[in-house]
């Protein structure tokens, strides 16, 4: 296989350093956009008066019949190819199809901004398909949140047991983490979709390519504005896998939260048969295996991230080879996340849960605040009946008994300010609703956040 480069060389490439050099067996994926890309180029270079009518349209049918070739079967396609990236293979087979005047193709254009175009051309397709899955994660824990606004739970901070709250509103605080993560893959999108073509090689394209009207040509908001900057720009591929590793981040402390209470102590949630698996020793377990990858996932997407960034330090200016080391973590980041988030989402729509247990486990001092707040009502300044109600604790503690059975003797000897009234606070149900400020955990105000949220996938 010769080289795109050969002519300089009078030596051979150790098989060694082929292997080593070559992105092929990684980049083949671009096969699609390398060839979308061409096409626009083969119409610039036209444009600019560098090929005939008819060498163009030798060129751009001869890159149809290759993407129709290989698309007829991806996965053959690249078995044999011993071509050292992508583009020499594009090249190589369009050679073969059409001729000398192939090698027209390339006039003007470097593969320092083809693979950049290249690049780019591709993760733009690959947001649409994630933003989609998370649309679909976010739209079964509403729909779960909705058909479930009845049950109530013990809302935790530091893993204790804090004020009861509705299931919905736990289910409906990770969908909102996801959809912050759909606005924020919007927002980068921008930064993906500018058009390095025609940067050559580092200096800017010697001939009169109207690069406006080929980012027009490929759907791109914008033009690179300098050729230096646009050949060895990959911010967006780092802001992508920043997204992708909050995104993991997120997934992560969600799954935290329903393994914990699919264990037997907890006992809140069961996870379907499908989405666990077993012990090859122990007979009776059943683990949360697709909760635990969808954790450890994170590390992973937090390794593409890191590695990339450490690649880009201190690069010198313009192309360098190092540059290729942007491939594998973001195909990585892509494919772990095209799994995990339909995973999460399987998981999500086919696990039960146990409102028995976790009404089970809705003990009176999640209630505790609702009594402060009922001496605030008489009007006990918050500080002091925050301590008034500790010595109730204290009391219940020294009685053994709950909150609501502390008698009114008791309470009245720690102050005054308690009547018989306040027995109204036992109620979970009476806390929740009380919760009813944007954002709370009442019923009205979960409706509100399905509304919001509705409102946001549709649109
Ligand atoms: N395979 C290369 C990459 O992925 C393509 C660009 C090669 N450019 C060069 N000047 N050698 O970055």
């Amino acid at each position: 296989m010769s080289p795109l480069w050969g002519g300089r060389f009078a030596g051979q490439t150790d098989p060694l350093m082929a292997r080593f050099n070559a992105s092929l067996p990684f980049d083949w994926r671009l096969w699609d956009a390398d060839i979308t890309g061409s096409v626009a180029w083969a119409t610039a270079i036209w444009r600019a008066g560098l090929l005939t009518e008819d060498e163009r349209d030798q060129i751009i049918r001869g890159l149809e019949a290759v993407r129709d070739e290989i698309a007829a079967d991806p996965a053959a396609a690249f078995v044999d190819a011993a071509d050292e990236d992508i583009h020499s293979f594009i090249e190589r087979r369009l050679t073969e199809r059409i001729g000398a005047v192939a090698g027209k193709l390339h006039t003007g254009r470097s593969r320092n901004d083809q693979v950049a175009t290249d690049l780019r051309l591709w993760l733009r397709g690959q947001v649409a398909e994630l933003d989609q899955a998370l649309a679909a994660l976010i739209r079964a824990a509403t729909d779960r949140a909705e058909a479930e606004i009845d049950v109530l739970m013990p809302g935790y901070t530091h893993l204790q047991p804090a004020q009861p709250i509705r299931w919905s509103h736990w289910l409906l605080s990770h969908a909102w983490a996801w959809q912050r993560d759909r606005a924020r893959l919007a927002d980068l999108l921008p930064h993906v979709n500018v058009l390095p073509l025609g940067s050559g090689a580092l200096a800017g394209c010697p001939f009169s390519i109207d690069r406006a009207a080929l980012a027009a040509d490929l759907g791109c908001a914008a033009v690179s504005p300098n050729s230096l900057d646009a050949v060895s720009d990959r911010d967006f591929v780092a802001e992508f896998l920043f997204w992708a590793t909050l995104l993991g981040v997120h997934l992560s402390r969600w799954a935290e939260d329903l393994i914990l209470w699919s264990s037997r102590e907890f006992g809140f949630v069961t996870l379907a048969d499908a989405y666990s698996t077993g012990s090859s020793l122990m007979p009776q377990k059943k683990n949360p295996d697709s909760l635990e990858l969808l954790r450890g996932k994170a590390g992973r997407l937090h390794g593409d991230l890191v590695g990339l960034l450490t690649t880009l330090k201190g690069l010198p200016s313009a192309y360098d080879k190092d540059l290729q080391e942007d491939k594998e973590p973001l195909f990585d980041a892509v494919d772990t996340l095209a799994l995990t988030l339909p995973v999460a989402r399987g998981a999500l729509e086919t696990l039960t849960i146990r409102p028995d247990r976790m009404e089970a486990a809705l003990g009176d001092e999640l209630l505790a605040t609702d009594l402060a707040d009922a001496l605030v009502r008489r009007g006990v300044p918050f500080r002091q009946s925050h301590h008034l109600v500790g010595q109730v604790v204290q009391r219940a503690e020294a009685l053994g008994c709950a909150l609501r059975d502390v008698p009114l003797a008791a309470l009245q000897a720690i102050s005054p300010h308690f009547d018989a009234e306040m027995a109204a606070v036992w109620d979970f149900e009476r806390s929740v609703e009380q919760r009813a400020a944007t954002g709370g955990a009442a019923r009205p105000a979960v409706q509100a956040q399905i509304a919001a949220l509705r409102g946001l996938l549709a649109q």
